[in-house]
Parts: structure tokens; C-alpha cells; sequence
């Protein structure tokens, strides 16, 4: 399987947001992941669904909306009309997590369940038949450039070793600290779709970061 990568725009320059959009596409991005904070269930805040809508109008790559926000089903489905694809949810911020994958299915979108530095997978092993991906939080969330945690690494076997056993088929995402020096590692962890915010957009070439990362993600050691 081609593995992803979903640069977050995160870290890009919201005044010139339109341009590293298509940059994205141009370099290779398979992915754009959209990080949505509501200031509450994380300390920060980002946009909505307005500026998730105007992302789709210019660009056809498929968006990767990571909701950061209490009481994600009130609003998950304005996420789907602006444009989301994959469209993932904590299961702390839900009622009732299972049903609200149920929902995105519904609607023809991927559903993904994230899980945070101290959550752990068997919190939502039950989960995973419902699930198009998990996504596994190598930072605390809420913001970008923060350091990769290595209790990702025991998550994302852990994740790898449950699909082969119970023949699932979700996509395991990492998402925190990934950059062009440990996502050749992660990859021969098991992961299959890497986020990387800061260290595309802060990068001096991001394009040419994007095209290195790609291929050290699908490299194999
Ligand atoms: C953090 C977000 C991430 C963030 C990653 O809460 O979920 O998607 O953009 O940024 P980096 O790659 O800089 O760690
Ligand atoms: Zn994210």
C-alpha cells in the first residue's frame, strides 16, 4: 500500500493560505489536514467551517479534518458539508463515539477515531469495526511543533498487530512532531498516513521537504 502524507496547514501562513494550498498539491501532498480547535476541549483555537469550505474550492486533494472540539456531533455534520473526506473525532469529545462514526459513514465520509497521548488503544478497541482510521496523537493537542512522544510507537504496533489478527481495515495516522528525521521509523512502526505541520511549513523548501518525506516514508529500512 502507497503510503500518505497529509501536511497540516496548521503551521502555514494564514495570509497567504491560498498559495501553500496549491503548493500542496503540486508537491506531492495526498492529504491537506484542516487541525479544528475550539479553545475548550483544547487550549487553542483555530477555524471552522467557513475557512474548510473556501479550502475546498480550491484545491481537489481530500481533506483531513481533525476536530479538536466538545460536543463534536452537534457540528461534525457542517464539517461535511463544507467539504471534509475524512472527518475523525476524540472519543472524549462524543457522547456516544460509536454512533457518531456511524454518522460520518452515513454520509460517505472516512471516519476516523483519535486517540491522545494518555488515551490508550484498548479504550477504543471496540471502536475500531467502525472506524476508516485511527489516528494516533504524538503530542498533546492543541498545538503545532511540539516534540514526538515515543508512547506513539507502542500504540501504533499495537494498532498494526489488532488489524492483522482481526482483519481489519483501518488506516493507522500519526499526528505531532513527525518530521524528515523520524518518519522513516515510524513508518516501520506500522503507520500509514504521517501529518506533518511545522516541519513542512517551516521549512526553508517545503515542496522539496514534502517530496523527501514521501519518499522516506515509503522506504523501506
Ligand atoms: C496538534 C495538531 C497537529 C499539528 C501537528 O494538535 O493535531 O495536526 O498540526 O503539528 P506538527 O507536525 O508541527 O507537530
Ligand atoms: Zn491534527
Amino acid at each position: 500500500m502507497k503510503k500518505m502524507l497529509a501536511p497540516s496547514i496548521l503551521s502555514a501562513d494564514f495570509m497567504n493560505l491560498e498559495p501553500a494550498i496549491r503548493m500542496l498539491k503540486t508537491a506531492g501532498a495526498d492529504l491537506i489536514h484542516c487541525d479544528v480547535m475550539d479553545g475548550h476541549f483544547v487550549p487553542n483555537l483555530t477555524f471552522g467551517p467557513p475557512l474548510i469550505r473556501q479550502i475546498r474550492k480550491l484545491t481537489g486533494l481530500p481533506l483531513d479534518v481533525h476536530l479538536m472540539i466538545t460536543n463534536a456531533e452537534d457540528t461534525m455534520d457542517q464539517y461535511i458539508d463544507a467539504g471534509a473526506d475524512w472527518l475523525s473525532i476524540h472519543a472524549e469529545a462524543v457522547r456516544d463515539p460509536r454512533k457518531a462514526l456511524e454518522r460520518i459513514r452515513n454520509r460517505k465520509v472516512r471516519a476516523g477515531i483519535v486517540i491522545k497521548p494518555k488515551t490508550s488503544v484498548a479504550a477504543i478497541r471496540e471502536l475500531l469495526p467502525f472506524c476508516d482510521y485511527v489516528l494516533v496523537m504524538s503530542v498533546e493537542p492543541g498545538f503545532g511543533g511540539q516534540s514526538y512522544l515515543a508512547s506513539a510507537d507502542d500504540k501504533i504496533r499495537e494498532l498494526a498487530a489488532w488489524k492483522r489478527e482481526e482483519r481489519l481495515d483501518y488506516l493507522i495516522e500519526v499526528d505531532g512532531g513527525i518530521n524528515p528525521e523520524n518518519i522513516a521509523a515510524v513508518s516501520e512502526r506500522g503507520a500509514e498516513v504521517f501529518v506533518a505541520g511545522s516541519a513542512v511549513f517551516h521549512a526553508q523548501d517545503p515542496a522539496g521537504t514534502i517530496k523527501i518525506m514521501k519518499d522516506l516514508m515509503n522506504a523501506k529500512g
